[in-house]
C-alpha cells in the first residue's frame, strides 16, 4: 500500500512523499482534540508511505513530539526513513535585532527537540519586510547549512518580490511553503512562474482550507452567521476569512456543490478533488495536510486513486471563474497586522 503515495525529488539526493503530514493541528493551542497516541499515528503514516512531516519551531510541543517518534523509530530493528521539515520563524519583536548566535540557538533547539544531528529542511519565515535583516538572517541560515546543521534551505510565506530578492542575493532555495487552494490562487499571480525560473518547488498548505473544502461542509449553514455555533479551531477561523475573500459562504457552497459532482463521477470525495487539483498544478511538489490522526491515512491514499480528466478540469475551471481572487501576492493580506487576516496571527511564539 505504501506504493500508493507518489514521491517527488527536491534534489538528486532528496525526495519526499507528495502528501506531507502537517504538524500544526498537533500543537498545543490549536484547539482540536489530539489523538490518544500521536507517535503511533506517525508510524502509521510512514508505514503507508507518508514519510515527510511538517512542523515549526513555533508549533508548541510538535518538534518534541516528532522527536519522540524519531527516538522510538531508532529503537526498531529496521528504522523507517523519515523526513522532517521544520521552520525558523523569528519573533516579530526580534526582527532587526537578530544575531547569528540567536539564529543558531533556535536551529540548535530544533536539532535538540528532534534529537537529530541535521535538520532535513528549514523553512524561513519573516513577518515584516520593513524590518531590516531578512537577507542577513537567510545568509546565516545558509552558513548553518554549510556547517552541516541543515540539509535543505527553503522559505515559507514569502511573496514573489521578496523571494526573488533572496534568490538574487545568491541563496539556493529548495522550496517555498505557501497557501494554495481552489479558494486561494494567489501563487498563480507570479510565484509559480518565479519558481519555475529558479527550479524551486511549492509545498502547499490550506489546500483543504482547514477542512472547509470537504463533504463535511456541503449544504451546511455558515457557522459564523449570527446565532450560529461559531468555529472551534484556529485553522477554521483562518480559512473562514479566506472564504470571505473568495466571495463568502454562498460562493463556497456553489464551489462545494460543483466539486461534489466531480467527486461523484469518480466515487471520490470533495477533499480528494481539492487536494488532487493542487497536486496537478505546475511546480507543486506536495500538499501538506492537517492530518491529526491515523484515521486520515486512508483519505490521503484516496487522493491518488483519483485522476482528474479533461471534463473535470473544465468543470473546475468554470467553478474557479466564479470565485473572487484574494488581493495581493502570497501572504500579503496576512502580513497586514491590522487587517482581518493579520489580527488573528500570533507573532511572538518563539521566545522560550
Ligand atoms: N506555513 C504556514 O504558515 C502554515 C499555515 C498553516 C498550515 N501549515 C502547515 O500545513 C499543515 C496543514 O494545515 P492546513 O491549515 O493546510 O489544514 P488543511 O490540511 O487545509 O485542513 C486540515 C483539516 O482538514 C481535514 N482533513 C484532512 N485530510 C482530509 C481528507 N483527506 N479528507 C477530508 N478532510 C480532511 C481535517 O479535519 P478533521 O481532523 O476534522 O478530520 C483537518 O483537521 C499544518 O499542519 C502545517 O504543518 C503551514
Amino acid at each position: 500500500m505504501a506504493g500508493m503515495i507518489p514521491r517527488c525529488e527536491l534534489r538528486s539526493d532528496y525526495d519526499i512523499s507528495r502528501i506531507i503530514k502537517g504538524g500544526w493541528q498537533l500543537s498545543e493551542g490549536h484547539s482540536q482534540a489530539l489523538s490518544d497516541d500521536p507517535v503511533a499515528d506517525m508510524f502509521a503514516f510512514v508505514e503507508q508511505g507518508i514519510d515527510t512531516f511538517d512542523c515549526a519551531d513555533i508549533y508548541t510541543g510538535v518538534e518534541a513530539l516528532i522527536g519522540r517518534f524519531i527516538a522510538a523509530n531508532r529503537q526498531r530493528a529496521e528504522p523507517l526513513a523519515v523526513r522532517v521539515h521544520t521552520k525558523y520563524v523569528p519573533d516579530y519583536g526580534e526582527l532587526g535585532q537578530l544575531t547569528k548566535a540567536k539564529v543558531e540557538q533556535i536551529i540548535d533547539r530544533s536539532l535538540s527537540r528532534l534529537g537529530v544531528e541535521q535538520l532535513d529542511m528549514v523553512q524561513f519565515h519573516w513577518w515584516n519586510y520593513a524590518a531590516p535583516g531578512c537577507e542577513q538572517a537567510a545568509q546565516w541560515l545558509a552558513e548553518l547549512q554549510q556547517a552541516g546543521k541543515i540539509a535543505l534551505l527553503s522559505l515559507t510565506n514569502f511573496n514573489s518580490e521578496q523571494t526573488r530578492a533572496l534568490l538574487e542575493a545568491g541563496l539556493t532555495l529548495a522550496t517555498t511553503q505557501v497557501q494554495y487552494s481552489l479558494l486561494d490562487p494567489r501563487p498563480e499571480k507570479s510565484l509559480i512562474g518565479l519558481c519555475r525560473e529558479h527550479g524551486m518547488q511549492l509545498l502547499c498548505y490550506g489546500s483543504l482550507a482547514g477542512g472547509f473544502l470537504s463533504d463535511r461542509w456541503l449544504g451546511e449553514p455558515d457557522p459564523t452567521a449570527p446565532g450560529g455555533p461559531g468555529l472551534d479551531n484556529r485553522s477554521l477561523i483562518k480559512y473562514r476569512l479566506m472564504i470571505e475573500e473568495a466571495g463568502g459562504w454562498d460562493a463556497l457552497q456553489d464551489l462545494l456543490g460543483g466539486l461534489k459532482a466531480v467527486a461523484d463521477r469518480h466515487q471520490s470525495s470533495i477533499a480528494s478533488v481539492a487536494a488532487r487539483w493542487v497536486l496537478d498544478q505546475p511546480q507543486v511538489a506536495a500538499v501538506i495536510l492537517g492530518a491529526r490522526n491515523a484515521a486520515h491515512v486512508d483519505r490521503c491514499e484516496q487522493i491518488f486513486r483519483l485522476k482528474l480528466d479533461e471534463e473535470d478540469r473544465a468543470v473546475i475551471a468554470a467553478l474557479r471563474g466564479q470565485l473572487g481572487v484574494p488581493a495581493g501576492d502570497v501572504f500579503d493580506l496576512e502580513r497586514d497586522k491590522n487587517g482581518p487576516h493579520g489580527r488573528i496571527m500570533k507573532y511572538d511564539l518563539n521566545s522560550d
